[in-house]
């Protein structure tokens, strides 16, 4: 026998039949063809006549994404071997260059960041608004953006996510409208949202609202594999030819065949059937719902539990009580076989698409009541951060001088006018109070202890409190 522990482990999991409500969508190939997922080695190819080539489309994969243009309501869309990570990098390398300036939404995933400090881009933060209900961040709002567009004429666009995680769609409507009255462009992050244009009862996508540029992971809510995923361009203002060059710097040359197939794939299913796919999912979702209700000491996030902003209901995120989520996941796996997407402080979030059927939901909630009631009626108070997220602090120097200068590590109680070289991440909320290159303040290592103290869990700080800054 050879010795391949990683394929072991996935072999382990798989023949435990568990139920997945983790991306990648199309669960475990339940939503993909069947003779995609038996003939999947004989399928993984090269560039050979027949093929095209993914940097220099001209035959098959430039009808493909052609087709994904229409069906995703776009001019124009390229396909992504690498996840929304190479399109999110690509969209920010052609509407900036180094020094420029961008409005971003702080709680904007890792590869902006990145970009940030690749590029060389002048970030302007703003923050979204947060949900106390459940300890999340919530929507952008449109005044937000207006007065970031105001107080920096000269920044060459704005960058947000939505929805976010959890579902939290904000109003791309409003925003893109904003951001072309003042002559920018708006990319939006729309990692989680490649099944919004596939059916009238979700949310809009950013594309049918006015965005110039999305980014999608089809392989997080479409039956698409790891990491596909799709950058959609619906724009004047945008250099498209620019768009691809630096799409070519950025994917590999030797682009995974079995993964663009599935784009084509996901893209087929959905304009073919999408409608009635997620009719019936909703159907389940809201069964799901009903299973659920009257529950003692959780919630259910919902457009109701949103004062602005809508939520998509695919995305499940049900509110446990102050620390269960973490726990919660664990009786989920441990006794019910059921894996979760993520877990944080109060909630637990899991990804419903149309490869999900009334069963699966089923046992969800009877898994979900089983646990609820394990933890009986004990007090159902949320883990609740403060509700004033500390200001972005001030940059001392840039992002990528911060992470390749000298480093050390302090007690962050301590850290006062340090230059940070990491980013400190609280969940809840997920938005970096601090990244590199920014000044620690009071009231950030007031924000932060405030929440450690309180049992909750920070990325950044190191075995006693310690913290990563420059010098
Ligand atoms: C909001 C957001 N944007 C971008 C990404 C990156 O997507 P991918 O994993 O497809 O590269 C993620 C991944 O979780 C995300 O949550």
């Amino acid at each position: 026998m050879i010795k391949a522990p990683l394929f072991d482990a996935i072999e382990k999991y798989a023949a435990s039949r568990p139920v997945p409500f983790h991306m990648p969508g199309h669960k475990m190939g339940k939503g993909l063809p069947e003779a995609f997922c038996s003939g999947m080695a004989k399928y993984d190819v090269t560039e050979i006549p027949g093929t095209d080539n993914l940097h220099f489309p001209e035959d098959a994969i430039l009808m493909a994404q052609d087709m994904a243009a229409e069906a995703f309501g776009a001019d124009k869309t390229f396909f992504l071997v690498n996840g929304s990570t190479c399109g999110v990098l690509a969209a920010m390398r052609t509407v900036c260059r180094p020094g420029d300036r961008l409005i971003i939404g702080r709680d904007c995933h890792r590869s902006v960041y990145n970009g940030i400090s690749m590029w060389g881009i002048d970030p302007v933060f703003i923050n979204p608004a947060y949900n106390p209900e459940f300890g999340i961040s919530s929507i952008t709002e449109p005044s937000v953006v207006e007065k970031a567009l105001t107080d920096y004429p000269d920044a060459k666009g704005v960058l947000i996510t939505s929805p976010n995680y959890y579902g939290i769609c904000s109003d791309i409507s409003k925003i893109s409208k904003l951001v072309h009255d003042y002559g920018k462009i708006l990319i939006v992050d729309e990692a989680h949202g490649a099944h919004l244009r596939f059916n009238r009862k979700l949310p809009l996508c950013s594309m049918d609202q006015g965005a110039d540029i999305s980014i999608q992971s089809a392989h997080k809510t479409l039956p698409a594999l790891t990491p596909g995923a799709f950058i959609h361009i619906k724009s004047k203002s945008v250099d498209i030819d620019k768009l691809q060059r630096n799409l070519r710097m950025l994917q590999t040359t030797s682009p995974s065949y079995l993964v663009m197939c599935s784009l084509d794939i996901a893209r087929a299913i959905m304009q073919e059937k999408g409608e009635s796919l997620l009719d019936d999912l909703l159907d389940s979702i809201y069964n799901f719902r009903k299973q659920i209700a009257g529950i003692n000491c959780i919630s259910v996030l919902t457009g109701d539990s949103l004062q602005k902003g809508s939520h998509d209901p695919t995305r499940i995120v049900i509110g446990m009580g102050c620390k269960r989520g973490f726990e919660t996941e664990k009786l989920l796996r441990e006794k019910f076989n059921i894996q979760v997407e993520m877990s944080d402080m109060n909630n637990i979030v899991c990804i419903a698409t149309v490869s999900d059927n009334n069963e699966d939901l089923s046992k969800l909630a009877c898994g979900i009541r089983q646990v609820a009631e394990s933890f009986q009626a004990e007090e159902s108070l949320r883990f609740k951060v403060p509700s004033r997220i500390p200001d972005t602090p001030e940059r001392a120097i840039g992002m990528r001088e911060a992470e390749d200068l000298p480093q050390r590590k302090v007690p962050i109680r301590n850290a006062n006018g340090c230059i940070a070289s990491d980013y400190l991440t609280p969940y809840p909320p997920g938005i970096p109070v601090i990244i590199p290159g920014e000044v620690y303040t009071d009231e950030i290592i007031g924000y932060v202890l405030g929440i450690v103290d309180a049992g909750g869990k920070v990325n950044g700080i190191y075995g006693k409190q310690l913290v990563n800054v420059v010098g």
